[in-house]
């Protein structure tokens, strides 16, 4: 039997949490309590799940077309920007780590919900 190696998400100021190889990091927020809000439930059609990855991007799949198209309509987007519920894990990261950080805009949208 293989076992799966070791890779852990980080959500920078917010914790690191483990992953496997298939989830989305939508998938990892949501299970861990990470507030990465998801308008349209995880399937591509809004930016509300926008990321910017701080290092391992060479662990995600690639953005498709329909993915740059929502991030063109996001805020604070940058050559590091993903979908949190479209980048998914397809390989191990360098150092087994995946370091995000949820925009800020993004953040404080979810604290004025309170
Ligand atoms: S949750 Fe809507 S695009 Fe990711």
């Amino acid at each position: 039997m293989s076992e799966s190696p070791a890779i852990r998400i980080r959500f920078s100021g917010l914790g690191e949490f483990d992953a496997a190889l298939g989830d989305s990091i939508l998938d990892v927020a949501l299970r861990n309590g990470v507030a990465l809000d998801h308008a349209c439930g995880g399937v591509c059609a809004c930016s509300t799940c926008h990321v910017r990855v701080l290092a391992g991007a060479e662990a995600l799949s690639a953005a498709t077309e329909a993915e740059e198209d929502q991030l063109d309509r996001a805020r604070d987007v940058g050559l590091d920007s993903r979908l949190g519920c479209q980048a998914k894990l397809v390989r191990v990261p360098r150092d087994g780590v995946l370091a995000v950080r949820i925009p800020v805009w993004n953040v404080n949208l979810v604290r004025e919900a309170h």
